[in-house]
């Protein structure tokens, strides 16, 4: 039988919410005394004022969680870059970094990515599922409905795949939906006996098929630095990619300018970082259909720049906001606290900051059906105890949602809807 929840003092819906460009607060659609009917395959079948909707579905079980508590509803989070399959850390990078040894430096004296690698290969595959359901959980319980999980600290063909599988368990293992990615390509490693060229060649006879045939990512992603590959090896790398399925996805512009014309010119779902993004960078993303995705939490972890979020947003991007969660330049992992952190330095609106987390990081991983709170959606929602939705940016990740529902169900909790109805004692 379908569900009425609500009432709710405000649903955050932007159910009509552009895809691009300045948002502004019409765009949130905020609903006042909202309802969401929730159908039994756990999706959004109405939502609207609930006096409205239980006059309309008067047959449909009626369920107001946390009983006399004013709620704001919001889509659940949808953090689209992330590199949560790992082991090990890398406080010593950490040290030196603070102490001012810049990122690039740690890296070519074989600190870096590459010390991830090996702590990473020495670590079982099921020991990998495990971390990466941990943080899942984690961000579960922040509202992240969706994460997407990169490969990319295996490097060879059989630990790549241990990683992918890895991820492909831990998926099972969470309630959040976890989105693969594979990263064989973010660095050519150390004890590759070839160069990168030689190196992205095995990648794509070798590994690739594989993810493939098994399913287990559909996204391919290549970090272009000087540490890492060129353009022109990317370019070739990626359209090689894209020609057997793969959907794009590319590190870009994070400390040298001008790698996103790549990610553009192969039509790569996204880019991401952009920290180092020029005005042409800038405009051909926003002319593109490649989403600019910020990764706040690199900037605080190396004392970075921000990505030019406002200029994106003007110029007419279509903007995202991810974690960037990994063991080097982003182990804080969470994204409200980084999102609204980033909505302070570069002036974003309400709208423009809860929409890069929501619909739009959604449209990063080409996922049409989660995002916004509207009928045929997923019904991935949070609940927050407030009736002013502002308190959620406000509190910069400090406010963490009541309740958490993915497709309906109420997250990480034994608490099921009936009970959920009871009236506080
Ligand atoms: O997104 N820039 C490349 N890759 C990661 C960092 C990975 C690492 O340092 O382990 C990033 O920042
Ligand atoms: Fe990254």
């Amino acid at each position: 039988m379908p569900k009425l929840l609500g009432p709710l003092a405000q649903a955050i819906t932007f159910a009509h919410a552009p895809m691009k460009g300045p948002l502004g607060a019409d765009h949130l659609e905020v609903v006042a005394n909202a309802g969401l009917l929730i159908d039994d395959a756990g999706r959004l079948a109405a939502v609207g004022p609930y006096p409205a909707l239980a006059k309309q579905y008067p047959k449909a079980e009626t369920w107001q969680p946390l009983w006399g508590a004013p709620l704001v509803a919001l889509p659940g989070f949808v953090d689209a870059h992330t590199h949560a399959c790992f082991a090990g850390n890398r406080a010593l990078d950490y040290d030196l970094r603070i102490a001012g040894r810049p990122y690039l430096e740690i890296a070519k004296a074989g600190g870096g990515i590459w010390s991830s690698v090996q702590a990473t290969r020495k670590a079982s595959q099921a020991d990998l599922a495990a971390a990466t359901v941990a943080y899942a959980n984690a961000a579960l319980r922040r509202g992240v409905t969706t994460l997407e999980v990169k490969s990319g600290y295996g490097l060879s063909v059989a630990e790549e795949l241990k990683m992918l599988r890895a991820i492909r368990t831990a998926d099972g293992q969470t309630e959040a939906d976890l989105i693969a990615t594979c990263l064989a390509a973010h660095i050519c490693p150390k004890d590759f006996d070839g160069g990168p060229a030689a190196y992205l060649d095995l990648v794509v006879e070798k590994l690739l098929p594989t993810v493939w045939q098994e399913g287990l990512a559909c996204r391919v992603d290549i970090f272009i630095e000087e540490t890492a590959f060129d353009h022109t090896l990317a370019t070739q790398y990626l359209q090689r990619a894209a020609a057997m399925g793969f959907q794009l996805t590319v590190h870009a512009d994070q400390f040298t300018a001008g790698s996103s014309q790549v990610a553009v010119a192969v039509g790569a779902a996204s880019a991401d970082h952009l920290e180092s993004s020029s005005e042409a960078d800038i405009a051909r993303l926003a002319a593109s259909d490649t989403v600019a995705t910020a990764l706040p939490g690199a900037s605080l972890g190396l004392g970075m720049g921000y990505t030019p979020a406002r200029k994106l947003l003007d110029a007419g991007a279509c903007l995202a906001i991810a974690s960037d969660y990994n063991p080097g330049s982003a182990p804080m992992g969470h994204l409200l606290l980084q999102a609204s952190v980033l909505a302070a330095a570069e002036k974003l609106s309400t709208a423009e900051t809860l929409a890069a987390i929501t619909y739009r990081a959604a449209h990063a991983l080409r996922l049409a059906d989660r995002g916004r709170l509207a009928p045929g959606q997923w019904a991935d929602v949070q609940l927050y105890a407030t009736d002013d939705y502002r308190q959620i940016l406000y509190w910069q990740g400090g406010m963490e949602p009541a309740l958490v529902l993915k497709q309906g169900k109420v997250c990480l909790t034994s608490e099921s809807p009936a009970e959920a109805s009871e009236p506080a004692p």
